[in-house]
Formats: C-alpha cells, sequence, structure tokens
C-alpha cells in the first residue's frame, strides 16, 4: 500500500466541450486521468448522512459531482483538507491509501467515482 498524502490529491479541471447546444465533459483513460477506469458507480437521494469512512489500499478514483455539491475530507492521520465538489467539470482525484469521509451532500447531489480496479471489499479498510 502506497503512503500518500493529502497534498497528492488533486482538484482537476475535466475536458469540456461547449457550443450553443450546450455543455459536454469527458474523462478518458490515459488522457484526463492516470488510471485505467474498470468501474463507475455514483451516490445520489443521500439524506443527510455521512458516507465515505474508510480507505483504498490500492483503488484509484476521480470523483465527480455530476449535479449538486458534496464535501469531500480526505485524511491522511497528520493532515485533513476538505474538498468542496460542486461543478460538473471539476474532479478530485485521489490516490491509494488515504481515509476519505462524504458529507454535507445536497438534496440533488449525484456523485460520481470513476474507479481503477473493480469492487473488492478486501481492498477497503473501514477502522481509521
Ligand atoms: P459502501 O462501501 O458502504 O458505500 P460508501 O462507502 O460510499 O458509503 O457501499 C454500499 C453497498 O454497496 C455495500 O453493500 C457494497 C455495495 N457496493 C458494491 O456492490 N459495489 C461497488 O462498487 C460499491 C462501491 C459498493
Amino acid at each position: 500500500m502506497k503512503n500518500s498524502k493529502v497534498s497528492d490529491c488533486q482538484m482537476v479541471d475535466i475536458r469540456r466541450y461547449s457550443d450553443t447546444r450546450g455543455y459536454l465533459s469527458v474523462v478518458e483513460s490515459g488522457i484526463d486521468i492516470p488510471f485505467d477506469i474498470k468501474r463507475i458507480y455514483y451516490l445520489y437521494m443521500v439524506p443527510e448522512v455521512a458516507r465515505g469512512a474508510h480507505a483504498h489500499k490500492e483503488l484509484q478514483q476521480l470523483l465527480i459531482a455530476t449535479s449538486g455539491s458534496v464535501d469531500v475530507i480526505m485524511d491522511d492521520g497528520c493532515e485533513k483538507k476538505t474538498f468542496h465538489l460542486d461543478k460538473p467539470w471539476k474532479g478530485l482525484l485521489i490516490p491509494s491509501g488515504l481515509w476519505r469521509d462524504l458529507e454535507h451532500f445536497s438534496g440533488n447531489a449525484v456523485l460520481m467515482c470513476l474507479a481503477s480496479d473493480g469492487y473488492n471489499e478486501h481492498d477497503y479498510i473501514r477502522d481509521y
């Protein structure tokens, strides 16, 4: 497992194209993000609860609030930093090995996660 730091998290601009018909954003492996996308999942209709509360040993992720807003609190054991995601053209690139809490989902929030691997419970660290 990599010992990443909060400072290794990166807010990235998602590539976007606009014309009179509106906006289109795209994320392509090897061009926009440094890993191959193996899985996509998304959280929505989240009530006033906190989610997340885990770290991943190997998984890398890009989180995008495609609608609404959410706070992602990243924690490496020494430093904590809150990233407010509220635009569909902004993403948070999360390297492996970092604790995250997800809080303050707005009512219309859709949080999409592009992940570097399939679902694997053995990759989770759930004990802070
Ligand atoms: P969970 O890890 O608790 O979500 P979060 O940490 O974002 O709050 O996942 C909720 C449920 O969904 C849990 O039963 C496992 C399942 N799940 C999958 O089957 N595949 C997946 O890719 C993910 C992310 C979760």
